[in-house]
């Protein structure tokens, strides 16, 4: 079967799930993850949060540091990811993980009242079915988030951003940090594609896409999906 990127992730060696781990610890991607709890904080004072594809889990790490009233779910299709998830998150109270994927899961219908993902959603083989699973276990009334790269986005700016965010790291991290976002950045949607896909969900009457930069870059879109 054609894949985009989930059968690597459900293959993935333990050793690759600590790796992914160390170089999303860097300054900047961790500055990313650190705005978006701050977004999330201003958004959802109490209740469930479901963060798909939460990989290791810092962006749910970073969220229990601003607010240790939400109730935290992690779902993953990746069993690694999830290990290294369950440490990084061992002192944290009100936390759970699942292995699964986001097309069919067993959360029951109107259960969160916030679901997130962070540069998950790219790798999704059923985009349009991951989000209606989303739709469906979303409470009324209530909004998803999805934070991914778009394709759309100022060459020059990355670089420069990139640079200052990776100043005083190694030269090995520095190729692996661009290698993988090269990658990323081949492999996701255009602003367009993420608005097409989108209208074919149930949220297609919902919803807002938005670019914004998080980490200091420049390469992200945030979209907003609302269950009316
Ligand atoms: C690039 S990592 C991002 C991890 C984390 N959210 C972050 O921002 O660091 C993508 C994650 O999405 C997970 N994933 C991919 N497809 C999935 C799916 N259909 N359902 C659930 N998780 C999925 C992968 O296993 C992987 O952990």
């Amino acid at each position: 079967m054609k894949t985009r990127g989930e059968k690597q992730y459900i293959n993935m060696p333990s050793f690759a799930a600590r790796l992914y781990d160390n170089l999303t610890s860097i300054k900047g991607v961790n500055k990313g993850f650190e705005d978006i709890a701050l977004f999330l904080n201003k958004e959802l004072k109490h209740g469930k949060l479901l963060d798909v594809g939460t990989g290791p889990g810092r962006l749910l790490y970073e969220i229990s540091k601003q607010n240790s009233l939400l109730e935290l779910f992690g779902l993953d299709i990746s069993e690694s990811m999830l290990v290294v998830a369950r440490q990084n998150l061992q002192n944290i109270k009100n936390v759970g993980f699942r292995v699964g994927n986001i097309v069919k899961t067993e959360y029951a219908t109107d259960f969160f009242d916030c679901i997130v993902s962070t540069g998950s959603f790219y790798n999704w083989d059923n985009p349009i079915e991951g989000l209606n699973e989303i739709f469906r276990i979303l409470k009324p009334g209530k909004t998803a988030y999805i934070f991914e790269s778009t394709k759309d986005y100022n060459k020059e700016l990355l670089r420069v951003r990139l640079k200052q965010n990776l100043k005083g790291y190694n030269f090995a991290r520095k190729a692996l940090s661009k290698h993988f976002l090269k990658k990323q950045l081949s492999m996701t949607y255009t602003t367009k594609e993420f608005d097409e896909i989108v209208r074919q969900t149930f949220f297609y009457k919902n919803y807002k896409i938005e670019q914004i930069e998080l980490g200091n870059l420049p390469i992200y879109v945030r979209l907003e999906l609302r269950k009316q």
